[in-house]
């Protein structure tokens, strides 16, 4: 058999409707400056799906920051991995800046996120280790302990009776190798909204032993007091062993990082093969990062207005009888009943009706008969925004009861269709 042929006689199911939906469902191509209100295909409509949380990615400062730096550094500086000739006093500082933010002894910049989590859990764990993880999580943390050669055990999403009883079997377990105990979860699970309970999970500590790893991409700069994360907000910050990030979000750039103990960042930096085999983050996004963070530090004010769109938001949607599941963060998921064909259905009169752009979660990620709108507000969206939003979902929601969606085939609307 021809490996090729068999690849593309079966696409995966991501790509179940690519034929129709490629460049408009899947790979569209919003244009224009971001900002609430974007081009697609050339009509403004007006976008919940960038994880822009703090609008930092087009603030005057940043932009300015970004170019003078590119136009000092370029892209190359420093060239080669940190540990080889890729390091710099910037790179160090940001590290620091970090630190002292998220409240740990040390940070590690990682070049991405996704490739980031997934080697450090490599260099964390031993064959004689056990992990034991939450069953929603990303796919960078699944990804993470695919790569680990001994025992993992999965807890059913945020269930700490589950946990605990993971824990039982994992203790035993890494009793059996001499290992020990890695607990993964997140601040915020990106789809759900839900935040991790890591208050349920370290209060586990009177009873188990393990060291606690936490992804808060989305928790970085939108929850805690100051902005540190899900960690602050739950009064547990100092609990988290590793505490992870990604720029990819709130600090609306490229990039991540993550603080732990003096010692143990000390020895990912020596391990971690992500970092060690590769290219150090480029200077205008180490500066841009910067400049970033000062502005997250010392602004409380832009995650003051983005509560303030979340809750309007939120609490609008509730008031108009949506099903927003149980989010405890800024992601907003409107949950609704129906067929993919339908969900596409009304994505599509969404965008041209309704000037609306959200992303859409169908089969198979979540549930057959289940269709998600996922809403991501932002500090830049206004209360209009708001109130616009939710009147076409009302619109919209009206439409798919009275069955106006009921079409039993995908609209081609593939940019080849054009
Ligand atoms: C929970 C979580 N972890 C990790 C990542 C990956 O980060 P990056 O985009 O920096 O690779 C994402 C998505 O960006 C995420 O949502």
């Amino acid at each position: 058999m021809d490996l090729f042929e068999k690849l593309v006689s079966n696409m995966g199911p991501l790509a179940l409707h690519a034929d129709e939906a490629h460049g408009y469902f899947t790979f569209p191509k919003l244009e224009g400056e971001i900002a609430p209100r974007m081009k697609f295909r050339g009509k403004e409509l007006l976008t919940w799906s960038l994880n822009n949380y703090l609008g930092l990615a087009n603030h005057p400062e940043v932009r300015k920051a970004d170019a003078q730096a590119a136009a000092d550094y370029g892209l190359a500086y420093p060239m080669g991995a940190r540990m080889m000739s890729g390091n710099s006093d910037y790179h160090e500082q940001l590290e620091n800046e970090l630190s002292a933010f998220v409240e740990k002894e040390d940070t590690m910049l990682l070049n991405y996120g996704y490739q980031g989590v997934l080697s450090v859990i490599d260099a964390l764990v031993d064959r004689r280790d056990v992990i034991v993880y939450d069953a929603e999580s990303h796919a960078c943390i699944i990804d993470g302990v695919r790569l680990h050669q001994g025992k993992r055990f999965v807890f059913a999403h945020n269930d700490m009776e589950n946990l605990e009883k993971q824990l039982v079997r994992a203790t035993r377990m890494a009793e059996q190798t001499g290992g020990a105990i890695l607990v993964i979860t997140e601040g915020v699970f990106g789809m759900s909204g839900n935040q991790g309970d890591l208050k349920g999970i370290v209060k586990l500590r009177e009873k188990f032993q393990f060291r606690l790893f936490v992804d808060d991409a989305h928790g970085f700069g939108t929850l805690g007091k100051k902005g540190a994360g899900t960690g602050e907000e739950q009064g547990v910050q100092d609990e988290i062993d590793l505490y992870f990030s990604t720029f990819a979000k709130s600090m609306a750039s490229i990039g991540a990082f993550v603080s732990g103990d003096k010692k143990v960042i000390q020895y990912l930096r020596y391990n971690t093969r992500s970092q060690i085999f590769a290219k150090s983050v480029p200077m205008p996004l180490v500066i841009g990062a910067l400049k970033r963070l000062e502005l997250l530090r010392e602004n409380p004010s832009l995650k003051e207005n983005l509560w303030k769109v979340v809750n309007a938001l939120q609490n609008g949607l509730k008031a108009n009888g949506f099903n927003i599941g149980t989010t405890m963060s800024c992601v907003t998921p409107v949950i609704l009943n129906g067929t993919v064909e339908e969900a596409l259905h009304l994505i599509h009169d969404l965008r041209e009706n309704y000037g609306i752009f959200c992303s859409i979660v169908v089969y198979p990620v979540v549930p057959k008969g289940i269709i998600m709108l996922r809403l991501i507000p932002t500090a830049a969206h206004s209360l209009e925004d708001v109130e616009e939003t939710i009147k076409a979902f009302s619109a919209v929601k009206d439409n798919l009861a009275n069955g106006k969606y009921q079409v039993s085939e995908i609209m081609d609307l593939s940019s080849n269709s054009n």
